[in-house]
């Protein structure tokens, strides 16, 4: 059987968008073969139970500046079904939009007690909870003044397939001018940290974001 591939389009907004985007046609995946997302995580990767707080880099130590979130939500496929025990890989920008990676030239200010990065599971119910300081803003391209709005980037790893993406949060300046949110278009919408009153004292903000793998409505995916 053939099927007629769907050739994506370069983005005109950014210009690396012509390296990153597939030359050849796309093609669906079969139903059966869609079937491999299916989480195999070894337990091993959530062993330690402080890695989805990132609002510190230990126990007792430091909180890290800024403001402490929660964000919580689903893995979810098409059809609704939890994706159980699908591995969540978390990093972001600190409170200063400075990441702690030897690539961020920034010269921002960087947070001892903020490493960035955090890992969980999803429960058997599909559901996650993490712990973060609420990323700030930074400028991506200082060649054209370009900045991003505060956001935090997520893999979902289950199985042999790994999906990235990243959530952002509402209202935020630069969320209209940004080069995801323009290829996204009304899709944006599905990336956004929709906003619940926290139930612990202990943190400022909380975040709903549920992840849909696949299909019509599926969050949108780099
Ligand atoms: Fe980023």
């Amino acid at each position: 059987m053939t099927r007629q591939g769907r050739l994506l389009e370069i983005g005109p907004t950014d210009n690396t968008s012509d390296q990153r985007t597939p030359r050849q046609l796309l093609r669906l995946i079969p139903e059966e073969a869609r079937a491999s997302f299916i989480p195999v995580v070894p337990a091993r990767y959530a062993s330690n139970p402080h890695e989805w707080d990132m609002t510190r880099v230990a126990p007792d130590r430091p909180r890290a500046d800024g403001v402490p979130i929660e964000v919580t939500g689903s893995v979810k496929t098409q059809s609704g079904a939890p994706v159980r025990h699908a591995l969540l890989e978390v990093w972001s920008a600190n409170h200063y939009g400075r990441y702690r990676h030897v690539e961020d030239m920034s010269g921002l200010q960087l947070d001892k007690n903020h490493l960035g990065l955090g890992r969980v599971l999803t429960d058997e119910d599909g559901n996650y909870r993490f712990l973060a300081i609420s990323p700030g803003a930074y400028l991506a391209r200082p060649d054209i003044g370009r900045w991003r709005p505060k956001h935090i980037h997520i893999s979902v790893s289950g199985g042999a397939s790994r999906l990235i993406t990243q959530m952002y949060f509402p209202d935020e300046p630069n969320n209209q001018s940004d080069p995801m949110a323009i290829l996204m278009g009304d899709a944006f919408e599905r990336n956004i940290g929709k906003p619940f009153e926290p139930a612990n004292n202990d943190l400022d903000e909380a975040y709903r974001f549920d992840i849909v793998v696949g299909g019509r409505n599926a969050t949108y995916f780099e």
